[in-house]
């Protein structure tokens, strides 16, 4: 059975690394063809060739909201990250493994007793879903309309992006916001607000996923649902307010970290996921990754200082079990793996 990596990120970075590079010989060909002395600007990799967005910086951010949350994670929080299968717990259980303070599981696959399980022992418990792109094993799949769907995810088959302004879409949304609080879930982790970085199909705008975030924002805290921002590093400034904590994958690998800095300096934790070659894997499965590796992905020598106050962890592409910390700790939590894995156990 093959695996389906749970991430989106390398993908999109790819595209947009490739749409830079096209931009860039583009506009070198055309400086050099019409002998203009043209400056080309030093920040050239923020631009996703989407000329219809004003930078998101003009824009001011969306008002704090005037409620209070009964949990916001804080920076530091240490965490772990499990979508491949629900975490298996056994009720003699006395810790978590790892014992962290934080789970970030699927909503659909993770059962409510497991939920009730990490909450009994002292955890809180994030639910992830994705709310920017049609997944086709999910239970509601049939309520999206023909309307609603966009291009195919590459390299993610069974998945379409989204019209997320579509009064459908958010509909939907709404219902698995629901299932969250019925679950118990402390926050939601709603992925793929970002299509407007990717093919989509749609037209998907920064300003959709602006005002996506808001309606989000505007369903969960009313349940007391904490919600965090994935990735979509180009509307932080705007949607800072609205969101308690960040979930950023790569952000090491790809030296975008201080993108991410904002979260930080307003009191708010950045989950970060790096997925080191060989994590996981031989020898890393039991003693962890390789001092060079650790020296990379870790806020130690410099390399990695950017990340620094971030909750990062090193994970396999899957977001199994398996996980190492910069502290060289590796733990891998029991899964169910009858449930889960994409829907493909179904
Ligand atoms: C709080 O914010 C909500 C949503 O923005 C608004 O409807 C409500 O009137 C506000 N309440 C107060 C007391 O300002
Ligand atoms: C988080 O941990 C780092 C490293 O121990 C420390 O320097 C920083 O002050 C901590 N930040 C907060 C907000 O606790
Ligand atoms: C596990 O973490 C909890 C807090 O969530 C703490 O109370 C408990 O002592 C820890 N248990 C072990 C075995 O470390
Ligand atoms: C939200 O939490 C507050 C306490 O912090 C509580 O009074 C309120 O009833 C909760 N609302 C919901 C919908 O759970």
């Amino acid at each position: 059975m093959s695996i389906k990596p749970a991430s989106k990120r390398p993908w999109s970075l790819r595209l947009k690394l490739l749409l830079g590079g096209l931009a860039a010989i583009i506009i070198l060909g055309l400086a050099l063809g019409l002998g203009l002395g043209l400056t080309i600007g030093q920040n050239g990799d923020d631009d996703d060739g989407d000329s219809n967005n004003p930078p998101t910086s003009t824009r001011s951010p969306l008002p704090s909201p005037n409620t209070t949350l009964p949990w916001v994670p804080r920076v530091n929080d240490t965490w772990q990250i499990i979508l491949s299968h629900p975490p298996l717990l056994s009720s003699n259980d006395k810790a978590t493994t790892p014992n962290v303070s934080i789970f970030d599981i699927d909503l659909f696959d993770t059962p409510t007793e497991t939920i009730k399980q990490l909450h009994d022992l002292g955890k809180k418990v994030i639910c992830y879903f994705s709310a920017g792109s049609y997944e086709e094993w999910r239970p509601d799949a049939g309520q999206f309309q023909p309307a609603d769907l966009g291009k195919n995810l590459d390299g993610w088959p069974g998945e379409k992006w989204l019209k997320v302004g579509n009064e459908n879409v958010r509909r939907i949304m709404k219902s698995r916001v629901e299932m969250a609080k019925e679950k118990g879930c402390d926050g939601v982790d709603p992925d793929n607000v970002d299509g407007y970085q990717n093919k989509n199909g749609l037209s998907l705008t920064q300003d959709d996923a602006i005002e996506y975030l808001s309606y989000l924002s505007s369903i969960a805290r009313p349940l007391n649902l904490t919600l965090g921002l994935k990735n979509a590093g180009d509307i932080i400034p705007v949607v800072l307010p609205v969101v308690e904590f960040s979930v950023n994958e790569q952000c090491v690998e790809y030296g975008e970290c201080d993108t991410f800095q904002p979260f930080i300096e307003d009191g708010k934790p950045v989950f970060n996921i790096e997925y080191p070659k060989g994590a996981g894997e031989g020898e890393a499965q039991t003693h962890g990754l390789k001092d060079d590796v650790m020296e990379k992905f870790c806020e130690r020598s410099g390399g990695a200082a950017a990340s620094a106050g971030f909750s990062t962890v090193l994970k396999q592409m899957e977001l199994g079990g398996w996980v190492e910390y910069c502290d060289g700790k590796v733990e891998v939590t029991a899964v169910n793996a009858t449930v889960g894995n994409r829907g493909q156990s179904r």
